[in-house]
């Protein structure tokens, strides 16, 4: 295959469970408060998975709906990647789950594991394995069933996460404008401790925060807090340097969804008006890999993104990790 002209997102879906679960009803479960959550977070509600939902079920879900949008068949896939940190089992891949649920047999499948940067890193790697020729249409899926994983008696994290499943199907086009202007990911080893899940007593570092449970996540919030207030605008300011992007210019950025105040921090030094930085985690809370799909799905299915319009995902997370992807749709 030789390469295409151009890349560009085909179709996008979503899945969020039913049940949901409000601040008001936090309430009763921990020692805070509707006000606390909503102030410090902008957080006012989360979607939470029923008995029997898997994260390869609302994964496939999404996958589904976005190979709907896109007016594709499940055999269409050439490889479907799956950003999360709540596999279903060690092994096989959630993503293979997925292909098997599709019946999209024998696509590629794969999982990626960069926490909450693991969509805009999915959209990365599709970009590339798309340009390159090799693949035509690579389901980029961010899939989360965080509650699995969180200690509901500890009031600093128990608040912020919700399950949640999205989708994006990247594809070839005809059209040489449309595409990946830029990309970048990045780590810092050094500071996994900040937010961790700790299988044994053996994972729990020395000096690390550690509640007691294992299998439950582990966030020095404080610290991830002043990370990414950091790192949110920095990654932003560099994409749009290296692309030449004023503010004028951007219709919208993506970023992950964690903390209102993170993100609004960020907004206002780049000087990026409220209208083009988009926001829901009032609604879904913090669905970590799932976060930035969710968001490109609802401005799609409103009508907010056109052909032409220059977008930049962001994201940030465990890792710690952080990703950037702009892109000409
Ligand atoms: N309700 C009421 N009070 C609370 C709650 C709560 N849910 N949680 C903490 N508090 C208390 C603390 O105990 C503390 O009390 P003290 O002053 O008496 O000690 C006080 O509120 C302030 O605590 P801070 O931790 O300083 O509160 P902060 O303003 O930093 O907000 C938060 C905490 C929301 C967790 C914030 O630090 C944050 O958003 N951090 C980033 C978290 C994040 O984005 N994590 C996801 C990473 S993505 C991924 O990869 C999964």
């Amino acid at each position: 295959m030789s390469p295409p002209a151009g890349v560009t997102i085909l179709g996008s879906g979503m899945f969020v469970p039913d049940r949901v679960l409000t601040n008001f009803e936090l309430e009763k479960m921990v020692d805070t408060s509707d006000q606390w959550i909503a102030q410090r977070t902008g957080i006012r509600q989360r979607h939470i998975c029923a008995e029997g939902d898997t994260t390869a079920s609302m994964g496939a879900a999404a996958a589904a709906d976005a190979l709907s949008d896109a007016g594709l068949d499940p055999a269409d896939l050439d490889l479907l990647i799956c950003a999360t940190l709540t596999q279903d089992m060690i092994c096989p891949a959630t993503a293979c789950q997925i292909v098997d649920r599709l019946g999209a047999v024998p696509c590629g499948a794969m999982d990626i594991a960069v926490a909450c940067s693991g969509f805009v890193a999915g959209l990365n790697l599709a970009a590339n394995c798309v340009a390159s020729g090799m693949y035509r249409n690579v389901a980029v899926i961010g899939a989360e069933l965080l509650s699995r994983i969180i200690d509901w008696e500890d009031r600093g994290t128990c608040i912020l996460f919700g399950d949640g499943a999205a989708a994006a199907i990247v594809g070839a086009t005809d059209d040489p404008d449309r595409r990946c202007l830029f990309q970048r990911m990045h780590s810092d080893g050094s500071r996994w401790r900040e937010l961790y899940c700790p299988r044994s007593e053996a994972d729990v570092p020395p000096d690390g925060v550690f509640n007691g449970k294992l299998d439950t996540l582990q966030m020095n919030g404080r610290e991830v807090y002043k990370f990414a207030v950091t790192t949110f605008q920095n990654v932003i300011r560099d994409a749009m340097e290296a692309t030449g992007l004023t503010p004028e210019d951007v219709k919208m950025v993506i970023p992950h969804q964690s903390n209102r105040r993170i993100i609004d921090s960020a907004r206002q030094k780049l000087g990026l008006p409220e209208e083009k930085v988009y926001v829901n985690l009032d609604r879904y809370g913090n669905t970590s890999a799932a976060s930035v799909g969710i968001c490109l799905h609802e401005l799609r299915q409103a009508g907010r993104l056109e052909t032409g319009d220059k977008v930049i995902f962001v994201a940030f997370g465990g890792g710690l990790t952080w990703a950037s992807s702009v892109w000409q749709l």
